[in-house]
């Protein structure tokens, strides 16, 4: 989607960060219209779910600016991000230990200003094929059902940009196929932004419509996929560690 007159729904200038005085980032500009899929690949320890830190708001970059639609919104913190329709899932999928995932969508719904109602929940937790079960305890649900009650937690609030960090990780095949349809759902019906990083290229392959290559805390190449993936400077920081 390369349509020059559909305005970003989110983007970022310039961002650069330090964590224990290292550069851990450095010059980060992205943008992405309603509806896309960027993927973020780049070796571990690239800077990656840092970024994804200070895009959701948990971290404050150095310098640099964070825009959704329009507006700056550095100074918004995670969670008021989240209320404007910025969702983000994390590498590992934690979960309330002690609670039942009934007791966890009606935790999530209560937490939302107007409630949010059982339909809400359900509507969320059908469009990820997962089902809202008052006597299952989330710790009895496995990675991938983990990853689905956390992510339908999020689409009851109807996001616009979902922040996705490796939602592959640990997952099998088939497992990755269903992550597949779900996300290209999303983004294609739903018009959904989907930030994705993933060490899958595979899943990327099959549903970014961009990648962007970090490496070492920069941006080393950025286009489709097929077109980046064998130049040299990709294959050396990512296929030849
Ligand atoms: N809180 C922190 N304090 C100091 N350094 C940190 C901190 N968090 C991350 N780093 C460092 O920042 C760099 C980038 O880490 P980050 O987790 O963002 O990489 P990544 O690309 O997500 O890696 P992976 O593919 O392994 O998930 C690494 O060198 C890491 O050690
Ligand atoms: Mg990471």
């Amino acid at each position: 989607m390369d349509d020059q007159t559909i305005a970003p729904l989110f983007s970022c200038e310039n961002l650069s960060l330090d964590l224990g005085g290292r550069e851990i980032l450095r010059e980060i500009d992205l943008e992405i219209k309603p509806g896309e899929v960027l993927g973020i690949i780049g070796p571990n320890g690239a800077g990656k779910t840092s970024l994804l830190e200070i895009l959701s708001g948990r971290y404050r970059p150095k310098t640099g600016n964070v825009f959704y639609k329009g507006k700056n919104i550095n100074d918004s913190h995670l969670y008021q991000r989240a209320r404007m329709g910025i969702g983000r899932t994390y590498q590992t999928p934690v979960v309330p230990e002690d609670l039942t995932v009934g007791e966890t969508f009606k935790a999530a719904r209560q937490a939302y200003k107007p409630y949010l109602t059982r339909f809400d929940a359900e509507y969320a937790a059908d469009l990820v094929d997962f089902v809202v079960d008052d006597s299952v305890l989330n710790t009895q649900l496995k990675t991938f059902n983990r990853r689905k009650l956390l992510l339908a937690n999020i689409l009851m609030k109807k996001p616009e940009l979902l922040l996705m960090d490796e939602p592959a990780a640990g997952l099998i095949n088939s497992e990755i196929d269903e992550i597949d349809e779900i996300l290209r759902m999303l983004s294609k019906e739903m018009n959904i932004a989907v930030i994705i990083v993933e060490h899958r290229i595979e899943l990327l392959d099959t549903i970014a419509d961009r990648v962007i290559v970090m490496d070492a805390g920069e941006i080393i190449a950025k286009g489709a996929l097929s077109e980046i993936i064998d130049s040299p400077e990709v294959r050396a920081a990512y296929f030849e560690m």
